[in-house]
């Protein structure tokens, strides 16, 4: 057992080597494994699952497989994958990702993901991942360390000093049309490039972590290779902007929006004329609260959850 007197894990940048731990950690969150047959839960061993069938559970990370694949990615992309080890074994995972965000962020380094094997919650084992994450961000020059919490890790961020910055509502909101202006742009060599600086208006703050995750999901799983990615590069009154939607079910689109310029009432109109345009019935958009009111009464939506950046100014 370790010592928490003398520190409880060292933290190293993660290797390819450690995709089997480091799937293991994120599968010790899953209370049960089953399968859906004719609308009932059957409840099954990890092992009967097939990869497609434990994607399900929480994505790339549910299989040793795909959890390689994905990190492949993040270390080609210069992402930071670190992991925390106790006895030389991996019990912890947290992945980081930089960007250049609108105000107030900055240069920004995200906190995409961290979780502590569920075994070995409760020691400070978390707190010093993000000791970790705040040495690599003010290494890095980064004016800001975001992460996007959830109810259940609220409490866990602000102890570790992140205070509250913006509210976020996931909406679902009906395609139409409305009086903005739009027209195409030529498509720029690499969507990273063309976003980098812009203001994450739909999606908020998952610029660099969506870039990965872009080019992480194409596994060759039908779960992901059903999954229909549109891209269009546009002027909003007069600003470079771009949406990307997703369609996982058809009819359905997850939209992202990034602009140079454009508020963030204008890329909503502008999202749902174009959502109109390709004949999809209904999106999805995460959007900040006080964005989402300013349109609240001018589109036909529902409000489907919440979620809140946390922030640290460094
Ligand atoms: C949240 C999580 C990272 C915390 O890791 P941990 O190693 O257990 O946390 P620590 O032991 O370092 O706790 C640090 C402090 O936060 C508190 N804390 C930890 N988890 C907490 C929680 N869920 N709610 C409230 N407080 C919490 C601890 O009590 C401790 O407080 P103290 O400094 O006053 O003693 C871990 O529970 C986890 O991996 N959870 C699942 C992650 C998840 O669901 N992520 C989804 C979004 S990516």
């Amino acid at each position: 057992m370790f010592s928490i007197a003398t520190g409880p894990a060292t933290i190293r940048l993660a290797r390819l080597d450690d995709a089997a731990a480091i799937s293991r950690i994120h599968q010790s969150h899953v209370p049960r494994w089953y399968r859906k047959t004719g609308g009932e839960h059957c409840e099954v061993g990890y092992e009967a699952l097939t990869l497609d069938e434990r994607y399900g559970f929480g994505g790339q990370w549910m299989s040793t497989e795909t959890c390689a694949i994905h990190l492949n990615n993040l270390l080609l992309s210069h992402h930071m994958p670190y992991v925390a080890e106790t006895d030389g074994k991996p019990v912890a995972e947290m992945e980081l990702f930089v960007s250049r965000e609108g105000p107030p962020y900055g240069r920004a380094c995200h906190i995409g993901l961290l979780y502590v094997d569920k075994a070995f919650t409760g020691h400070g084992i978390g707190a010093m991942m993000v000791e970790k994450a705040l040495q690599y961000a003010r290494e890095n020059r980064c004016d800001s360390l975001t992460v996007s919490a959830t109810r259940a890790t609220e409490e866990f961020y602000r102890r570790c000093g992140f205070a509250f910055r913006d509210a976020l509502v996931e909406i679902e909101a009906l395609p139409g049309d409305f009086i903005v202006d739009v027209a195409p742009l030529p498509p720029p060599l690499s969507l990273q490039s063309f976003t980098w600086g812009m203001n994450m208006h739909i999606g908020r703050l998952q610029s660099s972590a969506y870039h990965v995750f872009e080019a992480a999901s194409e596994y060759a799983l039908a779960s992901c290779m059903n999954v229909q990615r549109h891209i269009q590069y546009l002027t909003v009154n007069g600003h470079p902007s771009v949406f990307v939607c997703q369609c996982p079910v058809p009819g359905n689109a997850v939209v992202r929006g990034w602009s140079a310029g454009a508020d963030a009432g204008d890329l909503v109109f502008a999202a749902l004329g174009k959502a109109a345009a390709m004949g999809v019935r209904t999106t999805n958009m995460l959007l900040c609260r006080k964005d989402y009111e300013h349109v609240e009464g001018l589109i036909e939506s529902r409000l489907i959850g919440t979620r809140r950046t946390l922030m640290i100014k460094l």
